[in-house]
């Protein structure tokens, strides 16, 4: 093939169409030259063409990702929920309720149920699993992508750290807000009614089993005045707040229960959390791995709405004693309580409840004020106490009751716990006349019926 053939060399240059093109300058003719050289050589033409439409594709390539950036912006929202969170829970408890999602993956989790007569029953929630979901919440469309961060732990549960994103339309952002409010009132409808217990798990507090059935303060017989008088003094301190704040004073108040075996301390206690509407924290003291930095941790982390309850105090430092003799160490030493007690330092209000059968072992250091501020003798049995029980356990049975009240004093009993009243009860529910023939069981504290 020649190099001359017209279809595949190069055009010439037509010269007098460039001149013409100018306006006879040489810049003028330079610039028509080239102009005429890029429209007259196919190659030129070609290859600009190719490369015009390539810039053009990536600037509209460019422009689609910004804009879609843009959109996203403007147009969407994102609210995460990071699995440290309390509303963590509550969101995938309440997704797994919720009727209106697709999703492909679940997870299961088993909870316990306790049924009002004690029973204890096994129920499976599937919850959403890692991955996306969709849900229709009040109208808006939602993304819910639950993601696992696969190499952070949290070391508190052994659990992975987890978020959850949820992602809807910006118009429809107010729903995040009544979506988190259901979820928080499902979760605490679950607890209405109950009391949750925590104990110390490591540095930390955890829930023990589930959340109890509240205990009516009723139900729990002190003698005379005695349950008033707390519940009214506590009653008088939480309302107290301002007072405390305005004066510098720490706010929290610590109370003492004394008294001998089964006279109710720690009922009563768990039925005033119930009847504040508070959760209980117990601490064991006398737990051989506390130290006192951990106290001091635990202490200072109660959860909110709490009271701390520290059973048999005297208890703890008897073993101390001892097991320091026998050369093994328990963790608390006796200033580290009392440095725990005082260095509660908290803006919102804490009450600790101690209780003991033997307040005679207690270092005096313990009982000054501002560590215990309140304390009172639950004793055994006084007569206004039996009657109580009595017709608490047999309703409108008053002719019997004047009849056991007899009995009762007839025969001077001496020193009966309200618990050995209650095993008399129990064991005669239905029939008082029994309980009655009964009466003299009650001369020894270890009968089992
Ligand atoms: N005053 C009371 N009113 C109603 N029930 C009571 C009373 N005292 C004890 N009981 C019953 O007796 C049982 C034991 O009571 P509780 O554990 O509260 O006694 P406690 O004073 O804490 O004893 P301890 O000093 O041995 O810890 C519970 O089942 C409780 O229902
Ligand atoms: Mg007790």
């Amino acid at each position: 093939m020649s190099a001359s053939s017209p279809s595949s060399g190069p055009t010439p240059l037509d010269f007098e169409k460039i001149k013409a093109n100018s306006d006879g300058s040489y810049t003028g003719m330079i610039r028509s030259g080239i102009s005429e050289a890029l429209t007259s050589n196919p190659y030129f033409a070609a290859g600009g063409g190719l490369m015009l439409l390539g810039t053009g594709l990536a600037l509209a390539r460019q422009g689609l990702v910004k804009s879609s950036g843009f959109i996203y912006r403007r147009m969407l929202v994102d609210l995460e929920i990071p699995s440290k969170d309390k509303s963590y829970l509550w969101f995938l408890e309440w997704m797994s309720q919720y009727k209106h999602r697709s999703s492909r993956h679940l997870s299961v989790e088993t909870n316990f149920v306790q049924h009002d007569n004690g029973s204890i029953s096994t129920k499976f929630s599937l919850v959403p699993g890692p991955g996306k979901h969709f849900i229709k919440y009040k109208g808006a469309y939602m993304l819910v992508n639950r993601e696992r961060s696969g190499k952070l732990l949290d070391m508190t549960s052994g659990t992975p750290f987890e978020t959850v994103t949820l992602t809807t339309l910006y118009s429809d952002r107010h729903v995040f807000n009544d979506l988190l409010l259901e979820a928080k009132q499902l979760a605490l409808k679950a607890r209405e009614g109950k009391t949750v217990l925590y104990t110390s798990w490591g540095p930390e507090w955890r829930p023990f089993g589930q959340p109890r059935k509240k205990r009516m303060i009723e139900s729990v017989i002190l003698d005379e005045n005695v349950a008033d008088g707390i519940v009214n003094d506590v009653k008088d301190f939480l309302s107290s707040g301002d007072w405390y704040h305005k004066r510098g004073i720490p706010y929290r108040r610590g109370y003492l229960l004394y008294g001998p075996p089964g006279s109710g301390k720690t009922s009563f206690i768990q039925a005033l959390a119930g009847e504040l509407d508070y959760n209980i924290c117990i601490l064991n003291l006398s737990e051989n791995n506390l130290t006192d930095d951990r106290l001091n941790h635990l202490m200072n982390h109660i959860p909110e709405r709490s009271i701390l309850l520290l059973e048999d105090i005297d208890a703890a430092f008897n073993k101390r004693e001892q097991s320091e003799e026998k050369g093994y160490t328990s963790g608390v030493t006796f200033s580290g309580l009392l440095n725990a007690l005082d260095g509660v330092a908290s803006a919102e209000e804490c009450i600790t409840f101690m209780t003991t059968n033997h307040p005679e072992k207690l270092d005096p250091a313990l009982l000054r004020p501002g560590r215990v501020d309140y304390k009172v003798l639950v004793d055994n049995a006084t007569d206004f106490q039996v009657k109580q029980m009595f017709l608490r356990f047999y309703e409108n049975e008053e002719e019997m009751c004047e009849l056991f009240m007899e009995k009762f004093r007839q025969l001077n009993l001496g020193k009966v716990s309200t618990a050995q009243l209650q095993g008399l009860f129990v064991y005669n529910k239905r029939d008082p006349e029994s309980a009655i023939r009964m009466i003299e069981s009650l001369k020894n504290p270890n009968t089992v019926f």
